[in-house]
């Protein structure tokens, strides 16, 4: 369901220099497939789930996503795509700070367009019931605890039923308790709704809880640095 081909990027800094942070020769990952991405900070990772998202572009190489090929689409309908076939989990949650939870599920709901309107608000209450906020639907994130927070974003990274969830480091900013916690839910999750799960963790034992592990450098063509 994912597909990487020789894809790098170099980020051009002030001054006309270029810096190379990635190099991969190549990635794929089936439906359903969970797969932890590992590798030091600073070695691309947040980079390849942005360009797996088509947040930014690659220098070369191609990206397919349930066979579409991620560069032949215009932004307008790239960001559709997005919508529909990908949710996002942040490390720092990235919710609407003025709305409830429910309603920070509805909006990304409404946005994606692919469940239809009258089964918006008991797929949302459904998705919050599944990460146990059933009793925190009408919250705001600065009355929610910090993995209180993350569970709402898990819900809404799968409001549109999508094929594959990136997550970047989701639980680097909860205390050990709570990421080991807030860790299983996601995974039980996107099992659940049928989501395969791309995750980036520098948390080895974390990582180790998922079926596949990859390290960046393995997949990156040999003899390049990466990081
Ligand atoms: N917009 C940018 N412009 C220039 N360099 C960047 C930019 N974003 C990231 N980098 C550099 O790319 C490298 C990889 O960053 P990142 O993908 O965030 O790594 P990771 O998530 O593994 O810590 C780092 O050296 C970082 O400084
Ligand atoms: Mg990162």
């Amino acid at each position: 369901m994912l597909d990487l081909e020789h894809v790098t990027k170099s980020y051009r800094l002030p001054g006309n220099e270029f810096v190379d942070v990635l190099s991969i020769e190549s990635f794929r990952m089936d439906a359903g497939e969970r797969v932890a991405l590992i590798g030091p900070s600073g070695s691309g990772k947040s980079t390849l789930l942005n360009i797996i998202a088509g947040i930014i572009r690659p220098t070369a190489g191609t990206i397919r996503i349930l066979e579409q090929q991620l560069d032949q689409l215009p932004e307008p309908e790239l960001d559709r795509f997005r919508a529909r076939h990908i949710g996002y989990v942040f490390q720092s949650f990235n919710l609407l700070p003025g709305f409830t939870a429910l309603e920070n599920v509805l909006a990304a709901m409404r946005f994606g367009g692919i469940v239809p309107r009258r089964e918006q608000r008991k797929r949302a209450s459904e998705l919050l019931t599944q990460v146990g906020l059933e009793h925190r639907l009408h919250h705001k994130p600065s009355q929610l605890s910090s993995g209180e927070q993350q569970r709402v974003s898990i819900a809404r990274a799968l409001a549109n039923r999508p094929s594959l969830v990136l997550a970047d480091e989701p639980t680097a900013s909860l205390d050990v308790h709570h990421a080991s916690q807030v860790f299983s839910l996601l995974v039980e999750v996107c099992r659940a709704n049928g989501a395969a799960l791309l995750l980036c963790t520098h948390d080895l034992e974390l990582a180790g809880r998922l079926e596949r592990i990859v390290n960046l450098r393995d997949i990156s063509d040999a003899g390049k640095e990466v990081g």
